[in-house]
């Protein structure tokens, strides 16, 4: 164990233009930079162009550089979205194509919304954590499209999560920094 600061990334799973996934990062890291317990980042997939997995010949530099990205965290909070009862396309393209041992022996918190709080996007997405060998941690904020949102697109959370996002954080940064001597 160093010192140092954890580097935990909070990452959109929504690439989807008019998305409202960035406000509820920004609020989440909003939240996470006043406890000053870790570096906290968003990271954007939009930001790394990622072709659809497979569909080209691999040599973009923006897969390398989201491999590169994640290899550099000591965890992750998943800012997830609803699809049709899962997470996103884009979200499951990202964690598949990044190399898998970038993902693995970190801690992930989930703060996901949808008109049932993305429940069943979460619970999802804690299956493709144990393929991948990351540790899902308990508190999980819901928001509700319909309480935490004006006309599905502003966000307004209610004052309730704030204790939850704390709560989730608590956790990841534990569980990141207790699994530090599994990715040397
Ligand atoms: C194709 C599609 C499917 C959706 N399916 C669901 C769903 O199954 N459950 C749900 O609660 N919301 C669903 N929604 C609503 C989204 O969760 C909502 O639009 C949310 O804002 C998406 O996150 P984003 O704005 O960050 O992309 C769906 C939206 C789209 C466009």
């Amino acid at each position: 164990m160093t010192n140092e600061k954890l580097n935990i990334g909070i990452i959109l799973g929504s690439t989807r233009q008019g998305r409202v996934s960035p406000q509820v990062g920004e609020w989440v890291k909003e939240i996470a930079d006043k406890r000053g317990d870790a570096n906290y980042e968003i990271i954007d997939i939009a930001d790394f162009e990622l072709p659809f997995l497979g569909t080209t010949d691999g040599s973009e530099p923006g897969i390398a550089a989201w491999s590169e990205k994640i290899f550099s965290l000591d965890g992750f909070v998943f800012i997830v979205q609803e699809y049709n009862h899962s997470i996103s396309g884009s979200l499951k393209n990202a964690l598949d194509i990044a190399v898998r041992e970038a993902w693995g022996n970190k801690a992930a918190g989930i703060v996901s919304y949808g008109g049932a709080g993305g429940v069943r996007a979460a619970e999802h997405l804690r299956g493709i954590f144990g393929e991948l060998q990351i540790a899902g941690v308990k508190t999980h904020p819901l928001l509700s499209l319909f309480t935490d949102f004006e006309n599905f697109t502003t966000f307004k959370p209610a004052d309730l999560h704030f204790e939850n996002i704390n709560l989730m954080l608590d956790q990841v940064v534990a569980w990141s920094g207790a699994l530090q001597p599994l990715r040397k």
